[in-house]
C-alpha cells in the first residue's frame, strides 16, 4: 500500500479497537460497548470506555481518549509512525510509501543488516544451549538466571575464526554485507576474512523498537580489552542509541529513568526488578542520547560506578542532561563498586531507597568539589567558596540559589551574604533582585504563554464561554464532556478547570470561587467573570454543539499551524547532506500528523 492515509484507514477498518485493547488489559462487554480499568491513571472502578461503533476509547476519569492508533502510541510509548507500523504489521498491511530509488536501497540494506544481526544473535544464543560451554558458565557465575539470559538474548561467540561467517554465508548472505554490518573483519593484506567476536559472551544491542543493531562482546576473564563493541554502521550508531531502552520504555513510571554505564549493570537491575533503566554504549553520554532520554523522562537518576572514573563520567553526564533540560539526581552506591554489585549485595528495596535518597546534582557537584580542598586551611576554604559559588551561577531559581548558598555556607562556616556577593558581584543586592525579578517575570511569561500569539481573541472567547457554560449548568457539562477532553483546549486555565469539572460533574452548579484554589491565572479568572452568557440559550443543544465544534476547529487549526511552522524550521536546518535523511523523516512524520488533522477538521 502506497499512501499512508490509506494505511491509516485500512488499519482502522481491520483492527478492531476492542480486540487490540484486550491484548493489553482485561475489558468487559457492556451493551454494544466495553469497559475496563483505565491503564493511564490509577482507579478502582472502571471509567475507561470503548465504543465499538465509533472505534474509539475514552476514559471519563482522566480524560484520555482516541482511536486505536492513539491507544497503541500511548500504551507502547511510540510515535505516530511507529504505532502505524506496529498495527499495520499486526493486521497484515504492507506499507510501501513513495520513495526514491536511493531511499529504497538504503532501507532495503538496513533491513538486510538487521536480519543479519538477528540471525547472528540467534546463532550466539544457540551456542549457549550447546551442552557445556564457557559462555553459559560465565553468565551463570555472574548471577544471571535463565529467564534473564533469554530476555536479553545473551549468547556466546565460540573460540574459533569463522563459525559465524560460515553460518551466515550458508544462509545466503554476501561476504561484503557481513563485513559492512561489522560482524566480520576483512584483512586486506592477505585477503583474510574472520569473525569479529571470538570467545566472548555476547550482548545484542537493540534499538528502541527491539531490532538487533549491534553487539557488545565481553571476554570471559580479566584480559583486555574487556569489551569489544560493533563498529558504527548503517544501522548502528553508539551516539544515538541507549542500551535497554526497548525494554525500559514500557516500564517508565513518573517519567523517571535510571542511567547506568554497563550492560551488566542494566541486566542485573532488570533481573532484580528495577525496570526503568537505560545504559550508554561504552562512550560518554551524548547530547543525542540526552534528547532520547528527554522523550521518555523528566528526571534522570545517574547511577554510575562509584570509582573516580564513574564520578567523572557522572559530572559529564550532568553537563549534557542539564543542557537538555532534565532534572538530574545522582545515586549513592554506598560501598558497592557498581549498581550490579549493589543490587546483588543489598537487594531491590535498598536500591529503591537509594533512588529515593539520591542527591540533587548541584549538591553532588559541590560535594565533589569539596573533596579537592583541605577545608582546615583558610585560603583553601576561600577557594572552595569561590568555586562553589560558580556552580550556583547556572541555577535560575532563586529558591534553589538560597538553598544551596546555605548549604555551601554551612560546609565552611561563612555567611551566606558573602557567597551571594560572590555569585552576583559587588552590587549583589540589586543584582540578586534583578535576577529574582527576571525569574518571576519569566514565570509570569510562562503564564502569558497561556495565550500564545496565535490565539486570537475570538478563540479565547469561545473556550472561556464554553468553560463558563459548563460551570453553570450540569446538563451542558454532561453533553460537553462526552465530546471533549483536555487536549481540545488551548489555555492552561481551561484545562485546569476542565479537570476540576470532570471530578465534580455531579454538582448542580460550580461557582467561580470554588476554582480559585486551582493554579489559574488572575487574568483568566477575570476573563471568565467578564464573559456574558446572555445571548446563549442553554437548552438549545445545537448552539452548544456549535460552540464545541468551533472550539475543536480552533484547536486543530492551531495544532496545524504549529506543525507547519515546525516543518519550516526543520527545513531551514537542513545543512549538510548527512542531516538530510533524518530531516526528511521528521518532515514526513509531521506531514502525516497534518494529514490526520486535516481529516479531523473535515469530519467536524
Ligand atoms: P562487567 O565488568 O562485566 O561488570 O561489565 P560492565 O557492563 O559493568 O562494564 P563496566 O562498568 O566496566 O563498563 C561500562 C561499559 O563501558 C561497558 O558495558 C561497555 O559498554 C563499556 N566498556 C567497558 N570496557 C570497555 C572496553 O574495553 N572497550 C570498549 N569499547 N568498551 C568498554
Ligand atoms: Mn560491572
Amino acid at each position: 500500500m502506497n499512501d499512508i492515509k490509506d494505511v491509516v484507514e485500512e488499519i482502522k477498518n481491520r483492527c478492531d479497537i476492542a480486540s487490540v485493547i484486550s491484548e493489553y488489559m482485561p475489558i468487559k462487554q457492556s451493551g454494544g460497548n466495553y469497559k475496563g480499568l483505565c491503564p493511564f491513571h490509577g482507579e478502582k472502578t472502571p471509567s475507561f470506555h470503548i465504543s465499538s461503533s465509533k472505534q474509539i476509547y475514552k476514559c471519563f476519569g482522566c480524560g484520555e481518549g482516541g482511536d486505536v492508533i492513539n491507544f497503541v502510541m500511548k500504551m507502547e510509548n511510540l510515535d505516530f509512525i511507529d504505532a502505524v507500523k506496529l498495527l499495520a504489521n499486526k493486521c497484515g498491511i504492507e506499507i510501501n510509501t513513495n520513495m526514491n530509488e536511493e531511499d529504497k536501497l538504503r532501507i532495503e540494506k538496513s533491513k538486510k543488516y538487521q536480519d543479519i544481526h538477528l540471525e547472528a544473535a540467534r546463532f550466539y544464543f544457540a551456542n549457549l544451549l550447546k551442552g557445556k560451554n564457557p559462555g553459559y558458565d560465565y553468565l551463570r557465575k555472574r548471577g544471571l538466571d535463565d529467564k534473564t539470559i533469554k530476555k536479553f538474548g545473551l549468547g556466546y561467540s565460540q573460540n574459533a575464526w569463522h563459525e559465524l561467517m560460515d553460518y551466515l554465508l550458508s544462509k545466503g548472505y554476501d561476504k561484503s554485507d557481513l563485513v559492512q554490518s561489522g560482524l566480520v573483519n576483512h584483512k586486506v593484506d592477505g585477503d583474510r576474512y574472520y569473525d569479529r567476536f571470538r570467545n566472548r559472551v555476547m550482548f545484542p544491542i537493540f534499538d528502541y523498537r527491539g531490532n538487533v543493531i549491534g553487539f557488545g562482546g565481553r571476554v570471559l576473564d580479566d584480559s583486555l580489552p574487556k569489551y569489544l563493541n560493533s563498529p558504527d554502521s548503517l544501522i548502528f550508531n553508539k551516539r544515538y542509541n541507549l542500551y535497554g531502552l526497548n525494554f525500559s520504555r514500557k516500564n517508565i513510571v513518573d517519567r523517571t529513568i535510571v542511567l547506568v554505564e554497563g550492560y551488566m549493570d542494566l541486566i542485573s537491575l532488570f533481573q532484580y526488578g528495577v525496570r526503568n533503566v537505560v545504559a550508554t554504549l561504552g562512550t560518554a553520554l551524548t547530547e543525542q542520547q540526552g534528547n532520547l532520554i528527554k522523550r521518555y523522562a523528566d528526571t534522570a537518576i545517574i547511577s554510575y560506578d562509584s570509582d573516580e572514573a564513574g564520578i567523572k563520567a557522572s559530572l559529564r553526564a550532568i553537563e549534557i542532561l542539564s543542557k537538555v533540560g532534565i532534572n538530574i539526581k545522582v545515586l549513592n552506591l554506598k560501598d558497592a563498586k557498581d549498581p550490579d554489585e549493589f543490587i546483588r549485595k543489598y537487594g531491590l528495596d535498598d536500591y529503591k531507597k537509594a533512588i529515593d535518597d539520591s542527591t540533587h546534582y548541584i549538591k553532588f557537584q559541590i560535594n565533589h568539589l569539596k573533596r579537592k580542598f583541605n577545608l582546615e586551611k583558610d585560603e583553601e576554604r576561600v577557594k572552595f567558596a569561590k568555586e562553589a559559588s560558580n556552580i550556583l551561577k547556572s541555577i535560575k531559581s532563586p529558591v534553589e540559589v538560597d538553598y544551596y548558598t546555605n548549604y555551601i555556607a554551612k560546609q565552611i562556616n561563612i555567611s551566606t551574604e558573602s557567597i551571594k556577593k560572590e555569585i552576583y558581584g559587588k552590587n549583589y543586592n540589586s543584582a540578586y533582585n534583578k535576577n529574582y525579578t527576571k525569574y518571576t517575570n519569566k514565570k509570569r511569561e510562562s503564564i502569558v504563554i497561556e495565550k500564545p500569539k496565535a490565539i486570537e481573541h475570538g478563540k479565547e472567547h469561545v473556550e472561556e464561554t464554553l468553560i463558563k457554560l459548563m460551570l453553570e449548568n450540569k446538563k451542558i457539562r454532561h453533553v460537553a464532556l462526552l465530546k471533549l477532553d483536555e487536549s481540545d483546549f488551548l489555555l492552561n486555565g481551561s484545562k485546569e478547570i476542565l479537570n476540576y469539572i470532570i471530578k465534580n460533574r455531579e454538582l448542580d452548579k460550580i461557582t467561580i470561587d470554588k476554582i480559585t484554589s486551582l493554579n489559574i491565572s488572575e487574568e483568566y479568572l477575570k476573563d471568565l467573570e467578564r464573559i456574558s452568557l446572555d445571548g446563549i440559550n442553554i437548552n438549545d443543544t445545537k448552539s452548544i454543539d456549535e460552540i464545541v465544534r468551533n472550539l475543536k476547529k480552533n484547536n486543530l487549526q492551531e495544532q496545524m499551524n504549529r506543525l507547519l511552522q515546525e516543518q519550516k524550521n526543520i527545513e531551514k536546518q537542513k545543512t549538510n547532506k548527512d542531516d538530510l535523511k533524518e530531516v526528511d523523516v521528521k518532515v514526513m512524520e509531521i506531514a502525516l500528523k497534518i494529514v490526520e488533522i486535516r481529516k479531523m477538521l473535515h469530519s467536524l
